[in-house]
């Protein structure tokens, strides 16, 4: 059996910063409300107009994991792409990654698995290598989230939360001892509604929609239940870490980075906490970007490395809990 690793890393964020203090204009809220119950200080959202579509986003992150990975973009034979917010309904971006990269025809995967998306995206494409079936893998994790949230003070649960951006890494077949040791899934649909955007949907067609045409309805933004996903959160990233920590026989104090899913600043220092590890053992950028879903863990593994937080040999945790509710973790050797 073949193993994979990361061997190129890339991200892009839209360039329109947007301060805590620039929602205050507009929404009920305070840099102080949202630095303390979430730690962001600004995120970026495309300004209306923008040609910053989430493909075209994960667009820019590949090219850069391409180079950052020394390969030709020819040289990729699988893509597989994590967004909740694709360009279309369908087709999926994967399809529109692979035309707008000029590459030939290969197969193009799209995962909807929300916060977890990146993590589950990994550990599909490890398999895939694994078993020998292909050798260079595009994984892509990109969100644009600002023209579909709920900007008034009605949707401030939510929209102070979530920004825009797109990161990527180039997973190769590995002729060394780094790589990946493993992922580790998991689902919850039972809480399926408690973070979810729900319509227009198969269940909704959109001309029963257009013919109500409700105000109040305010089913085509994504809806939170705040405190319940939070509990929920803490545990399942704590639990997906151990799970992970004990199938390959090392203890926290072993691990060099966990990059979490940039869901909350405090669910992170909370798992922080929880876990023993010290400041230099975890990597948060929400504070710049806020939680930009499938694209956090890729985006903060790209900024970790240019930063140089991580190095050959060491032991790297990836760990994500989102809408679905899913979780996942993925354990490297880098
Ligand atoms: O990435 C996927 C996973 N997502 C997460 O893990 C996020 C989990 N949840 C959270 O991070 C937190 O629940 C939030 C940051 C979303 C909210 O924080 P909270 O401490 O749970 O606040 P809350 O929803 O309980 O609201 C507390 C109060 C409410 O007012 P009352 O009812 O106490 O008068 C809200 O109306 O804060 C109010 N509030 C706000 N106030 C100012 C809610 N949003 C805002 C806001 N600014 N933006």
């Amino acid at each position: 059996m073949y193993k994979s690793k990361i061997t190129g890393v890339g991200h892009y964020v839209p360039e329109n910063v947007v301060t805590n203090n620039d929602l205050a204009q507009h929404i009920e809220t305070s840099d102080e409300w949202i630095t303390e119950r979430t730690g962001i200080k600004e995120r970026r959202w495309v300004k209306e107009g923008d040609s910053n579509t989430t493909s075209a986003m994960g667009l820019k992150a590949s090219k850069m994991a391409i180079e950052n990975a020394g390969i030709s973009k020819d040289d990729i034979d699988f893509i597989v792409f994590a967004t909740l917010s694709p360009d279309y309904y369908f087709p999926g971006p994967g399809v529109l990654l692979q035309r707008d990269l000029g590459i030939k025809e290969v197969g193009a995967l799209d995962v909807r698995n929300q916060c977890s998306g990146f993590v589950y995206a990994i550990s599909v494409a490890d398999q895939f290598i694994k078993t020998g079936m292909y050798k260079n893998i595009l994984v892509v994790g990109a969100e644009l989230h600002s023209p579909g949230l709920d900007k008034t003070t009605r949707g401030r649960g939510v929209s102070i939360i979530f920004g825009d951006g797109a990161g990527a890494v180039i997973l190769q077949r590995s002729d060394d001892e780094s790589g990946i040791l493993s992922t580790h899934l998991h689902s919850e649909g039972q809480h399926a509604e408690e973070l979810c955007l729900i319509g227009p949907a198969t269940n909704r067609w959109v001309d029963k929609i257009m013919e109500a045409n409700d105000p109040t309805d305010i089913s085509y933004y994504p809806y939170m239940n705040g405190n319940f996903v939070f509990k929920h959160a803490v545990t399942r990233f704590a639990e997906v870490i151990v799970e992970a920590l004990q199938q390959n026989k090392v203890r926290p104090e072993d691990i060099d980075m966990l990059i979490p899913h940039q869901a909350n600043l405090r669910i992170s220092q909370f798992i922080q906490r929880k876990m023993g590890l010290s400041d230099d053992q975890v990597y948060n950028n929400i504070m710049r970007y806020g939680n930009t879903t499938a694209a956090s863990i890729p985006i903060a593994l790209s900024e970790a490395l240019q930063e140089g937080k991580i190095k050959k040999g060491d032991l790297v945790c990836m760990a994500a809990f989102g809408s679905g509710f899913t979780w996942a973790s993925a354990l490297m050797r880098w």
